[in-house]
């Protein structure tokens, strides 16, 4: 899988892409990411990116353009091109899955007010938020996506059942987890987790899951 993400701050993922599973998918070759400065784009000797609105109003607006060149050097026919945004549908383990799936995407971070609304009409395959709420940019959104979507890509976390179990692949909270003491200042472990009865562990970990999710994310178990 191949990820080009789009920006006018890349230095902001060199953190984040350098440590985790992140570096670790692309020494494995499981993934390539490039992060590209959209300025590299930009026709003017000042580098700009963005302009003022047509009709006034505060902030600035992402220049339509600037996307034009950047998607006709990086597009090919296979690419899914996603647009972070408040306005896109909110970011689910299912949408991290599909996207895990492809073989190219190409993640744009805006900034400013937004964008020039040609480039959501002309380029854009998808719009995804990450949650009802405003940042600054699309960076962290990013970041967010591609952690999400590049572990699911097999062979980057060590066992598959782990992926299996975990919160939200089946719509349920994960299970409690417990480890060495058995007994913590008297806070005992459950006694089921002990007694090496592997169905009868299974059998629990799936109703304190159903119990859990009941609990905290009723949402998640409604149809
Ligand atoms: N850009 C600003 N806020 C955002 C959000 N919540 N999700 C995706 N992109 C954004």
């Amino acid at each position: 899988m191949k990820i080009d993400i789009l920006t006018i701050f890349p230095e902001m993922f060199e953190g984040p892409f350098r440590e985790s599973m992140i570096k670790r998918a692309e020494n494995k070759k499981l993934v390539k990411i490039k992060i590209h400065d959209l300025r590299v784009w930009a026709e003017d000797k000042h580098k700009t990116v963005d302009d003022k609105p047509f009709g006034g109003g505060p902030g600035m607006v992402m220049k339509v353009e600037v996307i034009d060149k950047a998607l006709k050097a990086l597009k090919t026919d296979k690419t899914r091109v996603v647009l972070l945004t408040p306005q896109g549908k909110t970011f689910k383990q299912k949408i991290a899955k599909k996207l895990s799936e492809l073989k190219h995407i190409i993640l744009i971070c805006g900034h400013y007010e937004g964008f020039d609304e040609r480039i959501r009409e002309h380029f854009v395959d998808e719009e995804i938020s990450i949650g009802d709420y405003v940042l600054t940019g699309g960076e962290i959104p990013a970041m967010v996506v591609v952690d999400a979507m590049v572990r699911l890509i097999p062979g980057v976390v060590g066992k598959k059942e782990s992926l299996k179990e975990e919160s939200f692949s089946q719509d349920l909270l994960e299970y409690p987890q417990y480890t060495r003491p058995a007994d913590y200042k008297g806070w005992k472990v459950p006694e089921v987790l002990l007694s090496g009865d592997h169905e009868k562990i299974k059998k629990w970990r799936k109703e304190q899951a159903e119990k859990r999710t009941k609990l905290k994310r009723p949402d998640l178990s409604k149809p």
